[in-house]
């Protein structure tokens, strides 16, 4: 295993790059599954999740190319149907297999996701909105079977506690996409992977309409053929280099960001004080004066993002004045409150709040991943520390960021890894 090495104290300068969403990739890549043509991916991000992903395809018996950001999937054999425990207990999105397997083959057998240190992450969701298309769902041995001889369209509610779910409103959307007649998701995630899944899958011939919104309607067809697709940038790393800038109190620009996926973000940032110059595609951050702390509430999309809260609340953690930050969709999601009260946050939890008392400084120290954001946020508190930060276990990192210390170092920053 390796750890990352921050000497800390260092402003940053210059233009980065953001890469393709991990978090749009994902399903896309299952979407493959719903075609025997070849399809082709463009802007993937060489990730450890993708690369999960890509394990699973060529599992379930897809020949799959991955070179310079472009994958190439196609088929030359049957398809397997079982998703097994091994890779799906790696990483909860490949359970978005299910839907596509099941409109493709008329069964699945997938592995139930595991829960993860962010929450239980149930499933209730996903197996509701399939039963809802007519499918025959039996849940044994920790493993999901599903059947469907013909799944039917119909008006299917999928809202939650939480309220939406991005995933399973992608593993409903693509398995409606072969169904008989008009499907109607209500209550669907507006996330913008959802909607760049919804752009893939009517590239390959589906009938799909107010993707982006809270309801999706989805007009069964027979057949869908192979597409080509760029992904969307990754909202979530631009978000991360944002306040990798800020922390610093640095002069970035952050190229491959897309201002219009960043609303909440940019909101928040800009009410703490930031000044963010921004054109279509691009944020370059300012370093003007001090920023304030704010108050932030995770919602589903355009809320404030739940992936943005570890990081958000690094920058807060040197912000002077209290910032509130309610965590609505994983009020579990604070594994990071202590590792960087090691580093002389202070920061309280109560629940699903954690209260964020600014300091000045913080002071580097040795800091363990325990999720990927949580990472994020730790590489980012290294950054604006006093002294040596070493974060251990960063293979969470790479699960959902392409070589951010290359990013980082490329602006400045003294980071560089070492084996455990
Ligand atoms: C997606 O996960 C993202 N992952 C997560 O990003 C992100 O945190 C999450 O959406 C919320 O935005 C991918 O897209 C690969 P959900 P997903 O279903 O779809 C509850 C990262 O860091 N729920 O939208 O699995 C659930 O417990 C990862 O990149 C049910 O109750 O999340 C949560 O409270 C972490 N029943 C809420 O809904 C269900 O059947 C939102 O979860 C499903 C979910």
């Amino acid at each position: 295993m390796d750890k990352l090495i921050i000497e800390g104290g260092l402003k940053l300068k210059g233009g980065v790059q953001v890469s393709g969403s991990k978090n749009a990739v994902l399903p896309i890549l299952a979407a493959t599954l719903l075609t025997d043509d070849a399809c082709i991916i463009k802007g993937v991000p060489n990730l450890r999740d993708t690369n999960t992903m890509l394990k699973i395809l060529r599992s379930l018996g897809k020949n799959v190319e991955f070179d310079k950001g472009i994958v190439t999937v196609s088929s030359s054999k049957k398809l397997g149907f079982i998703a097994d425990y091994k890779l799906v207990s790696s990483m909860r999105a490949s359970f978005c297999v299910l839907g596509p397997l099941l409109a493709k083959l008329k069964k699945a057998k997938v592995s139930l996701p595991g829960g993860c240190i962010i929450g239980i992450r149930p499933v209730d969701l996903h197996l509701k909105g399939l039963r809802g298309l007519g499918a025959d769902i039996n849940v044994e041995t920790g493993y999901v079977l599903a059947k469907a001889p013909k799944l039917k369209g119909a008006s299917i509610y999928l809202g939650g506690v939480y309220g939406s779910s991005v995933l399973a409103t992608g593993n409903v959307m693509m398995a409606s996409t072969l169904a008989l007649g008009k499907t109607i998701i209500e209550s669907s995630a507006c996330e913008p992977e959802v909607a760049d899944l919804a752009e893939f899958l009517i590239k390959m011939g589906a009938k799909i309409r107010g993707q982006g919104t809270p309801i999706i309607e989805i007009e069964g067809v027979r057949h869908l053929h192979g597409a080509t697709h760029t992904i969307i940038p990754d909202r979530i790393e631009a978000a991360t280099l944002l306040i990798a800038a800020l922390i610093t109190e640095s002069d970035v620009l952050i190229k491959n960001a897309l201002p219009k996926h960043l609303g909440a973000i940019i909101d928040k940032l800009e009410e703490a004080g930031a000044s963010l110059d921004k054109t279509d595609n691009s944020i370059h951050v300012r370093p003007l004066k001090k920023l304030n702390a704010v108050n932030i509430t995770t919602l589903p999309y355009p809320g404030f993002p739940t992936d943005v809260q570890a990081q958000i609340m690094a920058l807060m953690s040197v912000t002077l004045g209290t910032s509130i930050i309610t965590e609505k969709i994983y009020p579990d999601r604070f594994m990071h409150v202590a590792e960087l009260n090691r580093m002389g946050a202070y920061i309280q939890r109560e629940g699903p709040y954690a209260i964020v008392n600014g300091v000045r400084e913080l002071s580097g120290a040795p800091v363990m991943a325990s999720d990927l954001r949580a990472s994020a946020c730790l590489v980012l508190a290294g950054l604006a520390s006093r002294g040596k930060t070493i974060v251990s276990r960063i293979y969470h990192l790479e699960r959902g960021y392409e070589n951010l210390e290359g990013k980082l170092e490329s602006l400045g920053a003294r980071i560089w890894r070492e084996k455990e």
